[in-house]
């Protein structure tokens, strides 16, 4: 018989401990942060789930690789290595460093975009929202039917509605839209693969219009995987061949090496156009960097270029995926309502279905995510009305898994904290506002429980 377990497939060699608390310092901890996890420390966090971004564990090959680091301001062999890696899997001709993927977004937009122009995409992430926002223009989010119902199961609900696409690019005209994105997976739609056939049915309206099509790159790897397992005529391709085909239908892409790219901090831009690439270039060195370096270290690139490949490892993908969908299927059959099926990344747990009794307007997702730290010291992070204000179209509670940093214990460990929770559902509350920014406010409010009263009135 086939051994069937999948384990880790890597041993561990340098391990950091983590910390447990007890409830009543965490209710502290948790009061005098604004009841905001962004505001808690990470050292009383004992498992941290708020992101699977720069928080990987790197490999041997990667800090072995991290000694080569040259630290030349301008043509470090390591650039070179980086933007090799970076083009065996990419295939684009320009590749520009940034110190993450937001400062590609900003990059990019500052160049293609203008004030009044319209930026569709399967679902902008918050920052690729602001950064759009920022110019003048508008983000538009196109996702299909589907992905608005966290209960509903399908292979791709990450995909563009590609008529929805046609539409508006009529509508607004040709002029307006100075590019459509694909963020693969699309992250704030539940961390949902896009179909090769997706890819390819934007890619043939954007190239009937002129319109140039970049991906959102963050999560390439997993959304390779995801095609391998779930697009007929892809089982036998490796990640590595999918990725290269997915990239083949674009014009360029922003990407965040804080996720598939295994590094704590990095990202890049990519373009096959070349006065683009140069508006780029001069734009990168006011803020930046020179264009071989881009606000990194040598050892930063170095790290990238070896993550990259890394994660595009069969048996590593097989793992992740297999690790994610075991947290979700687990809560899931106890009766916790999730974004199905679950993601690559994270699993997502429907809040406003969870705590049906507290109203959008008092965060059902915070109160959750921070009965959660509350109960077992967990850390993960509310997508929904305190991130996108009273657009969010969903209360989700995100519980984001770092990559290669925990084992399956930890992940039992989840699951076992998040049924608790669930069982004692009925005595959650929901939360005010006692302070905010203008912008991107999730990071920095402050909030507190609502009152019994006022708690008392809402379910009258
Ligand atoms: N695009 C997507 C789809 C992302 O998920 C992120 C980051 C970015 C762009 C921006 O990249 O952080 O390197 O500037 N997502 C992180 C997260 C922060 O927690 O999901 P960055």
């Amino acid at each position: 018989m086939p051994i069937k377990t999948i384990i880790e497939p890597f041993r561990i060699k340098s391990i950091e401990a983590i910390r447990r608390t007890t409830r009543e310092e965490r209710q502290k901890l948790v009061e005098a942060a604004g009841y905001n996890l962004f505001l808690v420390d990470s050292e009383s966090i004992l498992i941290d789930l708020l992101t699977d971004s720069g928080t990987a564990a790197m490999s041997t090959e990667q800090w072995a690789a991290m000694m080569r680091g040259d630290e030349s301001y301008a043509g470090s062999p390591s650039f070179a290595r980086f933007r090799d890696s970076v083009q065996a899997i990419f295939g684009f001709r320009h590749v520009i460093p940034t110190h993450q993927g937001r400062a590609a977004e900003r990059i990019l937009f500052s160049v293609m975009c203008k004030k009044g122009d319209v930026v569709p995409n399967n679902t902008h992430f918050d920052t690729t929202r602001a950064n759009c926002e920022f110019v003048g223009a508008q983000a538009l989010d196109l996702p299909i039917p589907e992905a608005k119902e966290p209960a509903r199961v399908h292979p791709f609900k990450g995909n563009m509605d590609a008529a929805r696409l046609a539409e508006a690019i009529e509508r607004q005209g040709v002029k307006k839209i100075p590019l459509v994105m694909l963020t693969v997976t699309n992250n704030s739609g539940g961390g949902q693969p896009v179909s090769m056939e997706n890819i390819r049915a934007v890619k043939e309206i954007c190239k009937k219009h002129g319109i140039p099509l970049y991906i959102d790159a963050c999560r390439f790897a997993e959304n390779a995987y995801f095609i391998k397992l779930r697009e007929p005529g892809y089982a036998k391709k490796t990640p590595r061949e999918i990725a290269r085909e997915m990239f083949s239908h674009a014009d360029g892409c922003t990407m965040s090496a804080k996720k598939d790219g295994m590094a704590n901090i990095g990202g890049f831009l990519c373009t096959n156009d070349d006065t683009l690439a140069q508006q780029q270039k001069d734009l990168l060195i006011l803020t930046e960097g020179f264009p071989t370096y881009g606000g990194l270290a040598g050892r930063d690139l170095e790290a990238i270029a070896v993550g990259l490949n890394e994660a595009l490892e069969e048996e590593y993908l097989k793992y992740r995926i297999a690790s994610t969908a075991f947290l979700g299927n687990h809560i899931a059959s106890e009766g916790v309502p999730i974004v199905q099926p679950p993601g690559g990344h994270a699993i997502y747990i429907d809040a406003r279905a969870f705590l049906p009794h507290v109203p959008p307007a008092q965060f059902p997702g915070v109160a959750l995510a921070n009965e959660l730290y509350l109960e077992g010291g967990i850390r993960s992070v509310e997508i929904g009305t305190l991130m996108f204000g009273e657009h969010a179209k969903m209360d989700l509670v995100r519980l984001a898994i770092p990559r290669r940093a925990y084992t399956q214990s930890h992940i039992e460990y989840v699951v076992e904290v998040i049924l608790d929770v669930w069982r004692k559902r009925e005595q959650i509350r929901g939360y005010e506002i006692t302070h905010q920014a203008k912008f991107l406010r999730h990071f920095s409010a402050r909030l507190k429980p609502v009152a019994n009263r006022d708690h008392d009135e809402c379910n009258h």
